[in-house]
C-alpha cells in the first residue's frame, strides 16, 4: 500500500537529483537532523511532501514572475502615445488570481499532507513489539522500557535505542509544561502534553544515531534540550535491553547491604571512594543508580551513566572534563537547570566521583 501512496513521491524523489536543493533551501544537506534525508517511513512520507510543497511554490512564483515580466514589457510608453486601456474593472482576474487559483493550490496540498499523515505507520496491526515511554523533563527526556520476562523495567535518559526494521510505538507525556518530540530523519514533530499520552509509531530503516530535540519552547533550557535515537540491528538492540536492565557495575544486586560505600566489588580503591562519597553526598537525593541505596526518581538514572554519549540532556559528550564541570558548576553549563552547583567536594574527591561515574557502563 506504502508503495502505492508514495509512487508520487519516488518521481519527485527523482527530480530532486536534478534540483541543485541545497542551493535553494541554503539548508546542509548533509546535517544529522536535515529532514529532506528521511531514514524511516514517516519521515520519508513528510520529505516527500516537502519536495512536493517546494516545487509546486516554485512553480506558483516562477507563473508569478513571468506575468509581472510580461506586464512590464507589454506596454512602452507614456499616458500621450497611449489611449487609456478599458480593463473592465478587473473583477474577474481578482476572483480568479486571487482567490480561485490559491484556493486550488492550498486544496491540493492540503490533501497532499492529510494523505502523507494518514500513512505513518500508526495503524492498528502494525508490527509493534517494542513500546517505549517518553516523558520530556526540565530540561531532558527520560525514556521507559517496560519489563520483560526475567528482564526488570528500567529508565534511561537522553539516548533512546531501538530496533532498526519494525515500527516501535512510543507514548510520549509530560508532567511539567508541553514539550515537542522531534527526530527529523525518522518523524514529524509531535508535542508531549500534561495530562495526556501522545502516540506515535516510528521506525528506523538503517542502523545508526538520528538526533533531534525539543521542538516547543518549554523554558530557559529549551534550546539545549536534546536527544539522539539510537537504531541497532535486533541482536544488538536486545544485548543492549539486556544490559541496561542489569543494576550497576560493582553493585549490590539487592541494593540493601553496603550502605556506606554503595556496593561492593568495586575495581579499584578510587571507584570504591567515589561510590561512598556519591552515597554521602546529596546524589542520591534526585539520582537512581540502581543495586545501590540511591533512588531518587527527579533526575536521570546514572546506573549506565558511561554508555550513554552525552550528559546534560545531550548537550555536553560524556567524558571526564565535562563530567567534572557538570558536578561542580551544572549552573554555568545550563543556567536553570535543576542540578544545584556544588561545592562539597574537594579536587581529589571529584576525581573519585568522576571515575565512579565513569565505572557505571
Ligand atoms: Cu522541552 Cu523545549
Amino acid at each position: 500500500m506504502r508503495g502505492t501512496t508514495f509512487k508520487w513521491a519516488n518521481t519527485l524523489h527523482q527530480v530532486r537529483a536534478l534540483i541543485p536543493g541545497c542551493l535553494l533551501l541554503s539548508a546542509d544537506c548533509s546535517g544529522p537532523q536535515y529532514f529532506m534525508a528521511p531514514a524511516g517511513p514517516a519521515a520519508q512520507g513528510l520529505a516527500s511532501l516537502g519536495w512536493f510543497v517546494m516545487l509546486l511554490f516554485i512553480a506558483v512564483t516562477l507563473l508569478v514572475w513571468g506575468f509581472l515580466i510580461w506586464l512590464a514589457c507589454r506596454r512602452h510608453g507614456s499616458l500621450e502615445t497611449h489611449q487609456p486601456v478599458e480593463t473592465g474593472g478587473g473583477l474577474r482576474w481578482i476572483l480568479i488570481g486571487g482567490i480561485a487559483i490559491p484556493a486550488a493550490v492550498f486544496s491540493v496540498v492540503f490533501i497532499a499532507a492529510t494523505e502523507v499523515v494518514s500513512h505513518f505507520p500508526l495503524e492498528a496491526g502494525a508490527d509493534s513489539q517494542v513500546e517505549i515511554q517518553v516523558s520530556g523533563k526540565l530540561w531532558w527526556f527520560k525514556a521507559e522500557y517496560d519489563a520483560d520476562g526475567d528482564r526488570a523495567a528500567f529508565s534511561v535518559a537522553t539516548e533512546i535505542h531501538i530496533p532498526t526494521d519494525r515500527a516501535v510505538t512510543i507514548d510520549l507525556v509530560s508532567d511539567n509544561v508541553i514539550h515537542s518530540f522531534w527526530i527529523p530523519k525518522l518523524h514529524g514533530k509531535v508535542d508531549l502534553v500534561p495530562g495526556r499520552t501522545n502516540r506515535i509509531r516510528l521506525q528506523a530503516d538503517q542502523p545508526g544515531v538520528y538526533s533531534g530535540q525539543c521542538a516547543e519552547f518549554c523554558g530557559l533550557q529549551h534550546a539545549n534540550m536534546r536527544l539522539s535515537i539510537v537504531a541497532e540491528a535486533p541482536e544488538d538492540y536486545n544485548a543492549w535491553l539486556q544490559a541496561q536492565a542489569e543494576p550497576a557495575a560493582g553493585s549490590e544486586n539487592d541494593g540493601t547491604e553496603n550502605e556506606e560505600t554503595g556496593g561492593a566489588g568495586y575495581g579499584s580503591e578510587v571507584v570504591r571512594r567515589g561510590a561512598a562519597l556519591f552515597q554521602d553526598a546529596a546524589c542520591p537525593g534526585c539520582h537512581t543508580i540502581r543495586g545501590t541505596p540511591a533512588r531518587g526518581v527527579l533526575a536521570p538514572d546514572l546506573t549506565h551513566l558511561a554508555s550513554r554519549r552525552h550528559i546534560a540532556g545531550g548537550m555536553l559528550p560524556n567524558n571526564t572534563a565535562n563530567l567534572s564541570a557538570w558536578v561542580t558548576r551544572p549552573q554555568s553549563l545550563k543556567p536553570g537547570s535543576m542540578m544545584p552547583d556544588s561545592d562539597e567536594f574537594t579536587g581529589v574527591q571529584l576525581s573519585a566521583l568522576v571515575a565512579y561515574l565513569q565505572s557505571l557502563e
